[in-house]
């Protein structure tokens, strides 16, 4: 049997549906289905829309995703701590699925933007430790479209 030929990411469609399959297999994985099943009990009805908002805002340019993606980490890592073996099997899981099911720019910076939101997002749990701030951290509500820092520095070169 000849593979199917794969697209790229053109639609929100594709973003729900690349979400979607990735959240199957990621509450099923024995390393970290047990954080969204049992530690924080997700209700994929109101996740997949707003991830997928995240997804088609970072892909295709829409402002669906008002930002503050950090906060929901923090209050699962106060139940039960990240660790860098998470984040490397979150990676690990989102990579093959979006190998899978699409192939071209925009899934390679889908791929590539999940490696560096989780290496920003590892690397402020682990600071917040190390200051032993976790309990404190909770950052204030961020106003509604605010980007973290990294992009306003961009939008100021660009
Ligand atoms: C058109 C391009 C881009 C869009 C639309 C975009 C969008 C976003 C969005 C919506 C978030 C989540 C923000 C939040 O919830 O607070 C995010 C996080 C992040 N992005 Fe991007 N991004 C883009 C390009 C980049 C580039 C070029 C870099 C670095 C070279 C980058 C690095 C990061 C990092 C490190 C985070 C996590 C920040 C943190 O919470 O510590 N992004 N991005
Ligand atoms: C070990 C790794 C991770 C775990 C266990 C995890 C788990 C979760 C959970 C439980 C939520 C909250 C869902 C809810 O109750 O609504 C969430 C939200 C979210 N996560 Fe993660 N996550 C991980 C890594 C990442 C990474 C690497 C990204 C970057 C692409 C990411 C992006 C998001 C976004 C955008 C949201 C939605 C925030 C919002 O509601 O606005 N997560 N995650």
């Amino acid at each position: 049997m000849p593979e199917p030929i794969r697209h790229d990411i053109a639609t929100r469609a594709d973003c729900e549906r690349l979400v979607r399959a990735f959240y199957e297999r990621a509450l099923s994985d024995p390393i970290i289905g047990f954080l969204f099943t049992d530690v924080a009990r997700l209700d994929l009805d109101v996740h997949v829309p707003r991830i997928t908002n995240f997804w088609e805002t970072i892909l295709l340019g829409a402002h669906s995703y008002g930002g503050g993606a950090f906060r929901p980490h923090i209050e699962l890592h106060l139940q039960v701590p990240l660790t860098r073996g998470h984040f490397d099997r979150w990676l690990f899981l989102w990579a093959m699925t979006v190998d899978e099911l699409f192939a071209g720019e925009r899934a390679q910076l889908a791929k590539a933007h999940a490696t560096r939101v989780a290496v920003a997002f590892e690397s402020r749990l682990r600071t917040m430790h190390e200051r032993g701030m976790v309990a404190a951290a909770m950052p204030a509500p961020e106003p509604a479209g605010a980007l973290p820092l990294v992009h306003q520095y961009r939008r100021a070169r660009d």
